[in-house]
């Protein structure tokens, strides 16, 4: 692409800012702020009932904002006041129940929200449906469809005006998962072809990781963090942002001199007051799982600090990684982990857990 092409500086394509909307005094949608640029997919991330879909509607329209403005390309196009209706938004939508018209064969399902010539519409339809692989069925009808490829046909219908934002909400919740992960792959492939923003709602941390340039983690109607999925992932805000994507351990203990003595030896803990209590948190995965020589574990590193020792209480195997539960010594929790393909010690066998420092997060207690 030649320098040309590029702007120096892009506005976002989608930005809200400061949306608020209450039903019944309870501010479901609570402050929201977010951008999405060209070409670009942020997912909407959080647990059933955090305003996702509320926020999602505010945009197309369909809902109205208590405060805040909504701006597509720098422009308003709606705040309390002033109000660019649905239609004229140049936003495509798609739900989990956005149904074909069954009456409509597909391509005229796909052609229903275009103007032009006959011509015109037929080209694009064409092009559209090349494009979701259907282009065999452009004079059938929606019943012949399985349920993947009407979706399919639900996202070239979605896409045909060429919006300039596609708002999609759990999209693909409806389909079976491993039909799931193709047509996933595919829409993206077709979003980023067609250069729209898109902002995609879901409550499944995998489906966001595998869509999103960047993640909006969402919680009781506020975004509580957002960035990259790797950044999300590693440098999660707080011990709920560990927990929304996968199972976590936790360690509580006392500070003092900015230090958390553990049995599992010492941690950091910088501008946590002495006397404060911290959570350290780590996945299944980065608990580091080691053989008992004669009663003896490990010696200390300082990678991974003192081993611990516990008994297995339950090992599964579950698939690609082997899922081992091992009850400590020190006070009788449960800690879990896993390990990459088959290992299942037997139930009562003594092992040793060492943590992975570079791979825990340590976090002032939250009161629950
Ligand atoms: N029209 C409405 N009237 C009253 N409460 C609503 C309305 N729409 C949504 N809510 C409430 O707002 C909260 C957020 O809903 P929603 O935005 O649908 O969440 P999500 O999409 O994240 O699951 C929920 O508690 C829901 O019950
Ligand atoms: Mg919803």
């Amino acid at each position: 692409m030649s320098a040309t092409t590029i702007p120096p500086v892009t506005a976002p394509r989608l930005e809200i800012r400061n949306m608020v909307r209450a039903f019944g005094g309870t501010r479901v949608v609570d402050d929201v702020s977010l951008k999405v640029m060209p070409g670009q997919v942020t997912c909407l991330l959080g647990p059933s009932g955090c305003g996702k879909s509320t926020t999602l509607r505010m945009i197309a329209g369909v809902e109205m904002q208590d405060s805040g403005e909504i701006y597509v390309d720098g422009q308003l196009i709606c705040d309390t006041v002033f109000r660019i209706p649905p239609e004229r938004r140049h936003i495509g939508l798609m739900f989990q129940d956005f149904a074909l018209f069954p009456h409509l064969t597909v391509g005229d399902n796909v052609a229903f929200g275009l103007s032009g010539s006959k011509a015109e519409k037929r080209a694009r339809v064409e092009e559209l449906l090349d494009k979701v692989g259907l282009r065999r069925f452009i004079d059938g009808y929606p019943y012949l469809l399985s349920g993947g490829e009407q979706q399919r046909v639900a996202l070239a219908r979605a896409l045909a005006p060429r919006p300039k934002i596609m708002l999609m909400d759990e999209p693909f919740s409806g389909l079976d998962n491993r039909l799931r992960d193709d047509i996933r792959d595919q829409t993206l492939e077709l979003l980023k072809a067609e250069d729209a923003a898109v902002l995609l709602v879901t409550h499944e941390p995998e489906e966001a990781m595998r869509m999103a340039d960047e993640i909006a983690l969402m919680r009781r109607g506020k975004i509580v963090q957002q960035g990259a999925p790797y950044n999300i992932y590693n440098a999660p805000k707080d011990r709920q942002a560990v927990a929304f994507f996968s199972d976590i351990n936790v360690i509580c203990g006392k500070v003092q001199g900015a230090l958390c003595e553990t049995p599992f030896g010492q941690f950091l803990a910088p501008g946590v007051a002495d006397g404060g209590e911290v959570d350290i948190v780590i996945r299944p995965q980065h608990l580091k799982i080691e053989f008992d020589r004669n009663g003896k574990g490990p010696e200390p590193t300082p990678q991974n600090g003192v081993a611990a020792r516990g008994e297995v209480v339950r090992a599964r195997f579950m698939g690609s990684e082997s899922l081992v539960e091992i009850r400590m010594d020190y006070d009788g929790s449960v800690l879990k982990a896993t390990v990459p393909n088959v290992f299942l010690p037997q139930v009562g066998r003594p092992l040793w857990l060492m943590f992975r420092r570079d791979r825990c997060f340590v976090f002032p207690r939250e009161s629950a």
